[in-house]
């Protein structure tokens, strides 16, 4: 039986009651939203720690990087916290959209992707270009930077450049976020980690589930022990991508669809200011806008993508399918299906879900052995394979894998103890996007599922029926009759629907660590726990080469040491 809202408000049933816990987790959250709306601050401050009245001068910044994440980082910028001096990209459409923000394709993506103009509040692209400086070369910038008051620099490259940018940033005196995967070698991690130490600048990754409050709070779940004992967690991302309509295939700026879309609506446009017809304004700036946006992404096509450094690919005819040819720009705008810029399914996807399940099992070492170092994986066993797509890439389209995390109880030593794990059971396909994306978690007592990150469910057991949902949506679904006020708690109830996925918080809260430097104001997701998610996801991308089981070595997890899985070595000395 589903709660309803009045079931939950009336308290005619209590889950946590009855899966025999003091601990109701209804409480922590209701109590945790309604202090943080009476507060009047940012809910992830509340929940992290950290307060805007602490960043009484935002943080001048540089983003280096800035298509569809960069985008959507910028989207999510608190001008209180952070202020953006200049920016860094070789498109022309995604320099247009950073500026502009994204006004076509999905409601989401228009959402997400503001623009700075719409950030900050510029009227005019020529007062956003007086406060905004453009570069194409990343060097140049950093070299500028302190010239431009510049203190910090955020990183939206493909991955096989985060190293290259945050080592040269650090140096030059600059503090990073960079996005995720770390890099694309744990060598290069190393280096940034150690170049983050003897600069002395702050380095923080962009695997923002460490600021999804619906993630704190699973933790908290876990620990309080209201699920039992953790034995399995199973994680997912399954994706409806087929040949031809793929998201990590977007349209190259030569294709005929770009070019149909732009002319359609250049006629659009010059029917509706036709003379003598009545016009609509909100239509005409929305053809232009989108007139606008489709000219920039034609643009993109005299981009001389070899000169930084992009690559050709071809791939031979093979197994009955014909022969491939990818230019460097290909490799620019596609980056993703090609090993030397990305680093398939797992580094894209699964190095998020493994990054949430470690958090989770870290939870449950707390609980038992009160210990808060993020807990590090055994072994893995992986598989790939390339069923759906032509040979028009290099990465598998299908991955599967099996993580072992050791139990609190786990003892190498000893034969009963050695058994003692938490396996992670981990899927990512195209083809059929079934089940979607999220990450369950399973314990002698119940189940906890996080579903695309933005909606939690609670289960008895194994009875599906019994069950508790918290949703970030308009039809939220939120318990909060056990504790306080009803109008505090309604409060939290809606703090809890404008939740973002993280972003804004990880961005506030390293600008907070900015400006108040201490040992323990470090980014949650910093250096060593940023490279954990790569090691374990550079390792799944060996045992897949290799096809063999890989027990992770705790020198690979230590920037000190200079082993890595991957035969990569770290380049930069540790100070003395
Ligand atoms: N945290 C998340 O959930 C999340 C989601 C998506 C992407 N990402 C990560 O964000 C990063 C970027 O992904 P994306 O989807 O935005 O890719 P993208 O291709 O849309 O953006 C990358 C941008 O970098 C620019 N660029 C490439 N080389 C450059 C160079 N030498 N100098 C200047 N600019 C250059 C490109 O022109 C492009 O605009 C990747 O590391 C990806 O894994 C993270």
């Amino acid at each position: 039986m589903n709660l309803t809202p009045e079931e939950l408000q009336t308290g005619k049933e209590n889950f946590y009651a009855a899966i025999g816990s003091e601990y109701t987790r209804r409480d922590f959250l209701a109590q945790s939203l309604a202090a943080a709306a009476v507060a009047g601050g940012s809910l992830g401050g509340f929940y992290y720690g950290y307060s805007q009245a602490d960043v009484k001068d935002p943080v001048r910044i540089g983003v280096i990087g800035t298509g569809d994440e960069g985008n959507v980082l910028i989207g999510a910028l608190n001008p209180n916290f952070l202020q953006v001096k200049a920016i860094c990209d070789i498109r022309p459409y995604n320099v247009y959209r950073a500026f502009e923000g994204q006004k076509i394709g999905s409601e989401r993506a228009r959402t997400v992707r503001k623009g700075l103009m719409n950030v900050y509040g510029w009227k005019t692209r020529e007062e956003a270009d007086k406060n905004v400086k453009v570069y194409q070369d990343w060097k140049q910038l950093i070299d500028e930077a302190k010239d431009n008051g510049i203190e910090a620099i955020v990183i939206g490259l493909p991955f096989q450049l985060h190293a290259p940018v945050a080592v040269y940033a650090m140096e030059h005196g600059l503090h990073v976020l960079t996005e995720k995967l770390m890099s694309s070698s744990i060598g290069a991690c190393k280096d940034m980690i150690r170049t983050a130490v003897a600069s002395d600048c702050l380095l923080s990754v962009g695997h923002q589930r460490h600021y999804n409050i619906l993630y704190a709070n699973a933790a908290e779940t876990i620990s309080s022990g209201l699920l039992g004992d953790i034995h399995f967690i199973r994680a997912q991302w399954h994706r409806g991508n087929l040949p031809g309509k793929d998201s990590w295939q977007p349209m190259m700026p030569g294709d005929s669809q770009l070019a149909d879309a732009l002319r359609k609506r250049t006629i659009e446009l010059e029917r509706a200011t036709a003379p003598g017809v009545k016009p609509d304004p909100k239509k005409i700036e929305d053809l232009q806008n989108q007139v606008k946006e489709y000219t920039a992404q034609v643009a993109d096509k005299d981009v001389d993508a070899s000169k930084y450094g992009y690559q050709a690919h071809e791939i031979p005819a093979a197994y009955g399918l014909p022969a491939y040819q990818a230019t460097p720009l290909e490799e620019l705008i596609r980056w993703r299906l090609w090993k030397r810029t990305g680093g398939g399914l797992m580094v894209e996807l699964g190095s998020h879900q493994m990054d949430a399940a470690g958090i989770f099992v870290t939870a449950m070492h707390e609980k038992v052995k009160g210990t808060h170092e993020k807990v590090k994986p055994l072994a893995v066993s992986a598989h790939g394979a390339r069923n759906l797509f032509n040979n028009d890439r290099e990465i598998d389209d299908h991955l599967h894998c099996i993580i072992e995390f050791p139990h609190p109880e786990y003892d190498a030593a000893d034969p009963q103890s050695a058994l003692r794990k938490i396996e992670v059971a981990y899927s990512a396909v195209n083809g059929n996007g079934f089940g979607g994306y999220g990450e369950e978690v399973y314990g002698t007592k119940g189940t906890l599922m996080l579903l695309k990150e933005q909606e939690v469910a609670l289960f008895k057991e194994a009875d599906t029926s019994a069950k508790v949902e918290v949703k970030k949506s308009d039809e939220l679904v939120l318990d909060t009759q056990a504790s306080g006020p009803s109008q505090a708690a309604a409060k939290g109830a809606a703090a809890l629907a404008d939740v973002s996925l993280g972003y804004r918080e990880e961005l506030e809260h390293w600008a907070w660590c900015i400006r108040n430097r201490a040992p323990e104001n470090k980014p949650r997701c910093s250096g060593p726990i940023g490279m954990a998610d790569a090691v374990i996801a550079l390792t799944v991308n060996v045992a897949v080469a290799k096809q063999e089981r890989i027990e992770f070595k705790k020198e690979w997890f230590d920037y000190t040491s200079d082993e890595t899985p991957d035969d990569s070595t770290p380049t930069v000395k540790l100070p003395a």
